[in-house]
């Protein structure tokens, strides 16, 4: 062996050793472009899932409320693993969700992927789709277009603030949770979670907590079906402390009312105090309820909505009044109801009448003041003022009313509890005087009463107990049809059950 052959054995001797090292180099380095290249990938996708099907795209389409107010799809299906004492259902039905049988989702909660990460919340639907039975031992049909009824939405609330601030929110048994609900973090998603939504997830769950719950704690519990339109508004949306809200407008619990039929009322003074007489600002204004900002909201997405809003039937009425009595109750509803509220006519609604979509100032309609005080001229002002500023969709029609709207009342069979409170659970307790109707029920029911709305049995437990007697509830009010004999009163709700 020469000497120069001596050196170049080795250094390849040399070049052998460090090869498998040069080769773990270079797969590192290929992993960490891969990782960078998965991340880059999933942090550059948003989007939201289309739904060709109108009533589908109600259901589940997204209205852009997930980035400003949603939370992550995953930490959503991780909850009822988290917190098993306030989801006795195992899902989100233990707060009157509806699940309908197309996805894991229940019915009026939309999925948006912003920057590789899934978010869920509210769409129209949550409020805006209730369930009926005919009889206790049928399946539940789901009507949209329909109060929510059933959704306790003040329930839902509560827990996920309180989530906000609970330990077992922490990375690691969240992490735990979600892989129990079969929606575990992948190694790609791992890593973003651990720099972008962990550290912000209970930051943000706790900043939302410190401005709704002082409002929460000055309130009575909503109630089922029923949310409370603008105060959430004032502290979420606009910063306003609670205690700058006077007492007189702390309590604003309105019940969800049906929307079908839209087109017809284009130009009527709606929403319970007749506050706006614009469908768009409306259909908008109820967008920013559900948790939209102006500058998350999907206008395209909305106006597919209100599109399709115009003219959605409600379900024909199930009932099946005596014909003669129908036929009596007819002209007294003409005679005492119609100019107000319009008529059923056996092809349809008839939207017409004096003083159908005008207001009825509160000294004459005597129901209670909460829901028209919650609104305030200073709200109104900053609404107009400041929302959607400078562009075409800005606020213009809002005002501040004296009284309670005079409202169609199409689908009138599927919108018990009744008047903006829910405070009343039939139509045959609406025709009584105030003082002898229900003081206390159960509001969330779905089998319908032949006596109109749904069976609301009297309060067993406190547990959705409905009191009249607490603050926002009361029944007063709303005389007409009182004074009529008992067989008027039956022929009356005859005539009321076919609408
Ligand atoms: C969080 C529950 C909730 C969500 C989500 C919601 N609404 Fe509503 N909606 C209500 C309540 C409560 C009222 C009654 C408001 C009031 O007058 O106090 C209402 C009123 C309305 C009205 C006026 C009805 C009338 O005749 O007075 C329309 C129209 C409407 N909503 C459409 C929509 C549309 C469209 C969406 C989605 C973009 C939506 N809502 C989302 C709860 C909700
Ligand atoms: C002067 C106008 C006026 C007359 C007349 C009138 N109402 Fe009303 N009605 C109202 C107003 C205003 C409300 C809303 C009150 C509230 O919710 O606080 C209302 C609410 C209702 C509701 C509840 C609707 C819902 O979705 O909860 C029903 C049902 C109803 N009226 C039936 C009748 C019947 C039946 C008559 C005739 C016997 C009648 N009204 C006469 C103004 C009128």
């Amino acid at each position: 062996m020469t000497a120069v052959s001596a050196v170049e054995a080795a250094l390849a001797q040399r070049r052998r050793r460090w090869r498998p090292v040069l080769w773990l180099l270079l797969a590192a380095v290929l992993v960490v472009v891969f990782i960078a290249l998965g991340l880059i990938i999933r942090v550059l996708q948003s989007g939201t899932p289309y739904y060709s099907d109108d009533d589908q795209h109600f259901r589940f389409g997204s209205i852009g409320a997930e980035v400003a107010s949603g939370i992550p799809y995953k930490v959503w299906q991780a909850l009822p693993v988290l917190f098993p004492e306030d989801f006795p259902a195992g899902d989100y039905s233990s707060f009157g969700f509806l699940y309908d049988g197309t996805g894991d989702l229940p019915i009026g909660i939309s999925k948006r992927r912003v920057s590789g990460v899934d978010l869920v919340w509210f769409n129209c639907a949550v409020c805006h789709a209730g369930t009926y039975r005919e009889s206790e031992e049928d399946a539940p049909q789901i009507v949209t277009g329909m109060p929510a009824h059933q959704l306790d939405l003040h329930g839902f609330t509560t827990v996920v603030l309180g989530a906000a601030s609970d330990p077992r929110m922490a990375p690691d048994s969240l992490r735990t949770a979600m892989t129990e609900a079969g929606v575990g973090l992948g190694p790609i998603e791992s890593i973003l979670w651990n720099v972008a939504v962990f550290p912000r997830l209970r930051e943000g769950m706790i900043a939302r907590a410190s401005r709704l719950q002082p409002l929460l704690d000055r309130q009575p519990d909503w109630a089922h079906g029923r949310v409370d339109t603008f105060n959430p508004y004032k502290v979420l949306e606009f910063d306003w402390p609670t205690d700058t809200l006077s007492e007189q407008e702390v309590v604003g619990a309105s019940d969800f009312p049906s929307i079908f039929l839209q087109g017809p009322r284009a130009d009527m003074q709606l929403h319970w105090d007749g506050n706006n007489p614009s469908l768009a600002e409306r259909n908008l204004s109820a967008a920013l309820g559900a948790g939209v900002t102006p500058e998350t909201v999907d206008h395209g997405s909305i106006e597919r909505v209100a599109e399709w809003l115009l003219d959605l039937e409600p379900p024909t009425s199930p009932h099946q009044p005596n014909a003669d009595a129908v036929a009596r109750g007819f002209d007294i509803y003409m005679r005492d109801c119609a100019s107000c509220h319009g008529w059923q006519s056996p092809d349809g609604y008839v939207f017409e009448g004096d003083l159908l979509g005008d207001i009825t100032p509160l000294d004459e309609v005597g129901t209670d003041p909460n829901r028209l005080h919650s609104y305030t001229q200073a709200f109104r002002d900053q609404q107009v003022s400041e929302l959607f500023k400078d562009t075409p969709h800005a606020f213009r029609q809002f005002q501040k009313t004296d009284g309670y709207a005079n409202a169609p009342l199409d689908g009138l069979w599927l919108r018990g509890p009744y008047l903006h409170n829910g405070s009343v659970p039939t139509l045959a307790d609406l025709l009584t005087p105030s003082p002898e109707r229900p003081k206390t029920f159960v509001r969330g029911g779905d089998v319908i009463d032949p006596l109109g709305g749904f069976i609301s049995p009297p309060c067993t437990t406190e547990a959705a107990c409905f009191d009249t007697a607490t603050r926002g509830n009361s029944n007063m009010g709303h005389v007409w049809g009182t004074d009529l004999d008992a067989p008027g009163k039956s022929d009356l709700i005859a005539y009321l059950l076919t609408f």
